[in-house]
């Protein structure tokens, strides 16, 4: 499909694809530092999410991935840096399985390699009849305050209620069709230790969901790969913490250059 986008700057692109539940609008704080650099950075919508209206009853990683690489194909960007933030990184592992030639570097922000643990995927299909019989708002109730770390929550009111208005904006439909695609999302671990291109590692110190644990495993396989913790923020760490979340990514960006 015909994925909405955003983009700013120009010269060479940076792609990054947002969390779940939420739209291209999660990175409004990165991109003036990004294009700052000398880069044009490429925003989609998820399908399903933000502008890229969707009704289908599953939206599989590997479906959103192919919908970057036709994204990529109409903008005619060859190579670029591309990364995702959890769910975003998902669909990440899954471009970069179908397409590594696309890559010039990788950016792995609060995600993981691995499939669902099977109770993981019972708690999703749980989510998704809640979801279905209250709407959007069970999302929030069972998610929001997981994802957000104790000290935006304890410092930063503002954020809190504008991530919980991102949340109100999703179309239950989608929510649950990206809940399927994520439960039956395919194990990309082994393909950890053959990736050889310039990768950063970008996690929040206090990430509850895809935790400091995965954040390390990642780190030890893939070779030559940096990693960063962000102080004082949760799972959304680019959200809660975007000074600290711009400095790591910028310096990866000039240290490897393009
Ligand atoms: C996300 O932030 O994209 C989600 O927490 C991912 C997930 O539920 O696994």
């Amino acid at each position: 499909m015909n994925l909405a986008f955003e983009q700013y700057g120009s010269g060479h692109p940076i792609v990054l694809l947002h969390a779940f539940p939420l739209s291209n609008k999660m990175w409004s704080g990165n991109i003036k530092s990004l294009i700052e650099l000398g880069f044009r950075l490429i925003l989609p919508d998820l399908r399903g999410f933000g502008q890229s209206a969707d009704f289908s009853s599953i939206n599989s990683m590997k479906m959103m991935a192919r919908d970057v690489n036709e994204l990529l194909v109409f903008l005619q960007i060859e190579k670029a840096f591309i990364g995702g933030l959890s769910m975003g990184g998902y669909v990440t592992f899954d471009l970069y399985r179908l397409f590594p030639q696309k890559f010039a570097g990788l950016i792995l922000c609060d995600t993981n390699a691995a499939a669902d643990t099977v109770e993981k995927q019972e708690s999703r299909y749980e989510l998704i009849k809640k979801i279905e019989f209250h709407g959007i708002q069970a999302l929030i109730e069972n998610m929001l305050l997981n994802v957000i770390g104790g000290f935006t929550k304890t410092s930063n009111p503002e954020l809190v209620s504008k991530i919980e208005k991102m949340f109100l904006q999703t179309e239950p439909k989608a929510a649950i069709a990206a809940l399927r695609g994520m439960a039956e999302r395919v194990d990309h671990t082994e393909i950890l230790v053959k990736i050889d291109i310039p990768t950063i590692i970008i996690f929040g110190e206090q990430d509850k969901i895809t935790n400091l644990q995965t954040a390390k495993l990642l780190h030890k396989q893939i070779k030559n790969s940096q990693f960063h913790t962000i102080k004082n923020a949760g799972h959304y760490s680019n959200l809660e913490q975007p000074e600290q979340f711009n400095l790591v990514l910028r310096n990866f960006i000039k240290e490897v250059g393009f």
